[in-house]
């Protein structure tokens, strides 16, 4: 069987399309990004999120500042965008220099602009199932779903990581359109008797390959998010002769990657909304 390559480049581009007409009928939608020091990999996701941001109509300012910046410069930075009106959403690339406190900073953005999804309230807001800013690549992996008619309710979902920013998050929204879910994690007994139940697996440890298709149920949904760059390029979490026993799979590149930029433009529309009081925030 050869499975069907879920394609998140075209997916991406439709949603993209969908938010600029959006962008437009607002009219304005702000979105400011922070990027602390000079790591090659951020460097490369900020600059082709402002890309992608500014081809869709938005206002984008990207905020670089030097590895040596002091986490008081950094979250009076954050405090001052949090006053400023012209902009909807808030983005700190992570990770953060070594000697900076991420929780701390990541939790001075204000919930309502926090397009990651990251801070408590929204964290809490989704383990409570009223989601509002959700992280992106889950969100982007539920889109992938939807759009390839792989319907979550009473599947087997397996879910292989347990990061703040992807395992956790994507379980939850799992959770919530009715999959039973497992999370597994690198205490997991019996990792390969797991993946083996899923009808739709995740992986998102970053362990190139980890994902063999022994490890996987005939038929399955696999979703790959994991990426590491080695000396043979580009690597995620999941074996490409997954492909012979899956139904469906990611590619990588490709895949679950081009939608997480998609769903952070589609997050600072939703920021936009709410902040002009149309759309209701779960807390107020
Ligand atoms: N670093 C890696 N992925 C992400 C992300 O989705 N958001 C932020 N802010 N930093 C990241």
């Amino acid at each position: 069987m050869a499975a069907t390559m879920m394609d998140g480049r075209a997916l991406a581009e439709r949603i993209r399309g969908e938010v600029a007409v959006e962008v437009a009928e607002l009219g304005h939608v702000g979105l400011a990004t922070i990027l602390v020091g000079d790591d090659p990999a951020s460097d490369v996701y900020i600059t082709s999120k402002h890309r992608v941001a500014t081809e869709a109509g938005i206002d984008a300012r990207d905020v670089r500042l030097p590895a040596e910046t002091s986490e008081d410069d950094v979250l009076a930075l954050v405090h001052e965008l949090n006053e400023d009106d012209a902009v909807d959403g808030i983005l700190v690339q992570l990770p953060l220099p070594a000697h900076m406190d991420e929780t701390r900073v990541t939790y001075a953005v204000a919930p309502q602009k926090d397009v990651d999804g990251f801070h408590p309230v929204n964290a809490g807001n989704l383990y409570l199932g009223t989601p509002l800013h959700v992280p992106a690549t889950p969100a982007g992996c539920m889109e992938l779903l939807d759009a390839y008619d792989v319907d979550p309710r009473g599947a087997a979902a397996v879910v292989v990581g347990r990061s703040e920013i992807v395992g956790r998050p994507v379980a939850m929204l799992l959770l919530q359109a009715h999959a039973t879910v497992t999370i597994c994690h690198s205490r997991t007994a019996d990792l390969a008797a797991e993946t083996l139940r899923a009808d739709i697996l995740v992986a998102a440890v970053g362990v190139p390959g980890i994902v063999t298709p022994e490890m996987v149920k005939p038929g399955a949904t696999v979703l790959d998010v994991g990426l590491t760059r080695t000396d043979e390029g580009i690597r995620g979490d999941v074996d490409r002769s997954v492909a012979d026993v899956a139904r469906r799979l990611t590619p990588m590149p490709g895949g679950t990657g081009p939608m997480t930029i998609a769903m952070l433009l589609r997050s600072a529309v939703k920021a936009a909304r709410y902040r002009r009081g149309l759309l209701a925030y779960p807390t107020q």
